[in-house]
């Protein structure tokens, strides 16, 4: 399929369609100035990204609301032109949190509508306004999870015209085997986000998503940032790999443009984040290069199969989607 600057959408099951490359817009709350999140995303409007990968635990969904309505106000984009994905959060998985979860989001937002909404884990918190519950001994509170269950109130609130497409994001096969095979089924899972970059190529989750039409969504395509609080950074840098660099310097680009085309290439979307002018621009230029079927294969050759987002917190939960194979 071509892509280009100005026309990268790939179609989603559902009829709906997903622009290849969204802005990711997480950014350590503590660590990041008030305002640095909209100004980032009304740069990435004006540069041609019309994707953007949110969430209401990054806390910073209304600055992204805020952009979209002024680039809108402009005249530099419509509504239908902008595509935002937001994120079913741990502790709002019980059927009826899903609504106004999503109401929530949409109230920050100010938009009546997201494009997509997943489910961002496959395992529940317990229920509450604690993001991350503790008990008083500093354990987690788990929940027991019931996909199907979440999935079906999911179902609803497209039914109510509230999201035109829904997914999930760090399922395994299981867990997808799980909804696709719930009976009376009414909408199918359109899109996976999970980490995927050429260190953590995804090769039989990929394969598996292709048969069953879900679009996988890479998440931390350029290696994450790196943050020892919850990246295994046991992992070397992905940006200073010396395969990626020497294709860099062959197409006259970047590590991260290379990691970011080699993705978007084999069909998998990529939602790199930046809040840097520079960067925000340099990781939206890969479409004017493309890489050989032999320098692909060399990169999916990189894959070390350990990942950079473990979610340890979560190993003990009986969802934990990470203990199986894929
Ligand atoms: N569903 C999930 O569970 C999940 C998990 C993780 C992430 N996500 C989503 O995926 C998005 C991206 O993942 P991520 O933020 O973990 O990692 P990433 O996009 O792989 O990397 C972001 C880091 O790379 C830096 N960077 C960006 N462009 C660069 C470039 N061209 N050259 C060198 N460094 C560059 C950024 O710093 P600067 O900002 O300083 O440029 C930042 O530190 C998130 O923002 C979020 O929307 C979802």
């Amino acid at each position: 399929m071509y892509l280009s600057a100005a026309n990268h959408r790939i179609p989603l099951s559902d009829g709906n369609s997903i622009p290849v490359i969204g802005l990711g817009t997480f950014s350590e709350p503590a660590l990041t100035k008030k305002g640095d999140c909209a100004a980032s995303v009304k740069i990435a409007i004006n540069i041609g990204y019309r994707h953007f990968d949110g969430a209401h635990l990054y806390q910073n969904e209304n600055e992204v609301g805020d952009a979209i309505s002024e680039k809108i106000a402009e005249g530099k984009v419509k509504r239908e032109d902008i595509f935002y994905c937001g994120k079913l959060w741990a502790t709002n998985h019980v059927p009826e949190m899903v609504r106004p979860a999503l109401e929530r989001t949409l109230k920050s937002l100010k938009l009546d509508y997201v494009d997509l909404y997943i489910i961002e884990v496959p395992m529940a918190f317990k229920p509450g306004n604690e993001v991350y519950p503790k008990d008083e001994n500093g354990k987690w509170l788990y929940h027991k999870s019931d996909l199907c269950a979440t999935w079906e109130a999911l179902e609803a609130c497209k039914d109510a015209g509230l999201v035109k497409s829904l997914g999930v994001s760090n399922f395994n096969r299981r867990q997808l085997e799980l909804i696709l095979n719930k009976p009376g089924l009414k909408y199918k899972p359109v899109s996976n986000q999970v980490e995927c970059h050429p260190y953590f190529t995804q090769p039989k989750l990929l394969k598996f998503c292709r048969q069953h039409d879900i679009v996988v969504v890479a998440y931390s395509p350029l290696g994450t940032s790196r943050n020892p609080l919850w990246v295994n950074i046991s992992s070397p840098p992905l940006l200073n790999d010396a395969l990626l660099n020497s294709l860099g310097k062959k197409y006259r680009k970047t590590a991260a443009q290379v990691a970011l085309r080699f993705n978007i290439q084999r069909g998998v979307v990529v939602i790199p984040k930046s809040f840097k002018p520079e960067r925000i621009k340099e990781n939206f230029q890969i479409f004017d290069f493309s890489l050989t079927e032999e320098e692909m294969k060399s990169i999916e050759a990189l894959n070390k199969n350990i990942r950079f987002v473990e979610m340890l917190m979560w190993c003990d939960h009986p969802e934990y989607p990470f203990h199986d194979e894929y």
